[in-house]
C-alpha cells in the first residue's frame, strides 16, 4: 500500500459508483454473485485506505433504486450479501473508527436487513474517524422528491438549504471527487444535486480490481484540476 503524504490537499468527501462485478465475474469464467463477491472484498480494502489517509465522507453506490429491475435470482443473492457484509464489518468498522451510515429509501428492504443497517449505524456512531456511507436502494430523483416532500408537509419554504437539509446526505458536504469505475461514463442517478461542481473521474478498472494505489493516483489527478466553482 503506497500512502502519498505529499498530497497538497485531499477531497474531503469522495463518492464511487461501483460498477463492473458482473463484466469482471463474466471475463473469469465466473457467475455475476462472484464479482459482487468480490467486490465487496474491494469495498473493505478501499474504506479502510480511505480511513487511513484522512478522507471525511466515502460514499458508494451499493443498490439503486432502478436495480430491482435485475432477476429475482441476482436481486435475492444482493440482499442476502448485505445481510452477510454487515455482520462481518462490524468488527472493522469499530477497528478502523469507521462511522457507518446508509442513505437511500431502507423502508423497501426486509425489516431483518432494515434493523441490521440501523444496529450497524447506532454501534458505529461514536467513531469519530472516516463516515462511510453506503447508497441501498438509492436514487437522486427519488431523494429529491422525498426531500420536498418532507419540505411541504413541514410548511417549509422551497429553497437550496432547505432542500439540502432535507436530502438523505445532510450530515455531509458536497462530492468533490466523484469516480465510477468499469467504463461507463454516465452518472446512473447517483448523488445529481450533491455532484453540482464534483471533479469527475472515470477508469476502465472493474470494482473487484479497483486498488487502492488506483484511487492514489487518481487523488493526485484531482489534485491538479483548477476548481472555479464559476468564478475565474
Ligand atoms: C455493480 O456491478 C454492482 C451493482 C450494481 C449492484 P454490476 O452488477 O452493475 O456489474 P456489471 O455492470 O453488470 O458488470
Ligand atoms: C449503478 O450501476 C448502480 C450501482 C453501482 C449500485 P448500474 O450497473 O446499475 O448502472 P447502469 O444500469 O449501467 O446505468
Ligand atoms: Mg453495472
Amino acid at each position: 500500500m503506497k500512502i502519498n503524504l505529499s498530497l497538497p490537499a485531499l477531497p474531503k468527501h469522495i463518492a464511487i459508483i461501483m460498477d463492473g462485478n458482473g463484466r469482471w465475474a463474466k471475463e473469469q469464467g465466473l457467475n455475476r454473485t462472484a464479482g459482487h463477491e468480490k467486490g465487496a472484498s474491494t469495498v473493505r480494502d478501499i474504506t479502510i485506505h480511505c480511513s487511513k489517509i484522512g478522507i471525511e465522507y466515502l460514499t458508494l453506490y451499493a443498490f439503486s433504486t432502478e436495480n430491482w429491475n435485475r432477476p429475482r435470482l441476482e436481486v435475492e443473492f444482493l440482499m442476502k450479501l448485505l445481510e452477510r457484509y454487515f455482520k462481518s464489518e462490524l468488527k472493522i468498522y469499530l477497528e478502523n473508527n469507521v462511522k457507518f451510515k446508509a442513505i437511500g429509501n431502507l423502508s423497501k428492504f426486509s425489516s431483518k436487513l432494515q434493523k441490521i443497517i440501523k444496529d450497524t449505524e447506532e454501534k458505529t456512531s461514536s467513531c469519530t474517524g472516516l463516515t462511510q456511507v453506503l447508497a441501498l436502494n438509492y436514487g437522486s430523483r427519488d431523494e429529491i422528491v422525498r426531500a420536498v416532500r418532507k419540505l411541504n408537509d413541514n410548511n417549509l419554504e422551497v429553497n437550496e438549504e432547505n432542500i439540502n437539509s432535507s436530502l438523505d446526505t445532510s450530515f455531509m458536504s458536497d462530492v468533490d471527487l466523484l469516480i465510477r469505475t468499469s467504463g461507463e461514463i454516465r452518472i446512473s442517478n447517483y448523488l445529481l444535486w450533491q455532484s453540482a461542481y464534483a471533479e469527475m473521474f472515470f477508469t476502465q478498472t472493474y470494482w473487484p480490481e479497483f486498488s487502492t494505489d488506483e484511487l492514489d493516483d487518481i487523488i493526485s489527478d484531482f489534485n491538479k484540476r483548477d476548481r472555479r466553482f464559476g468564478g475565474l
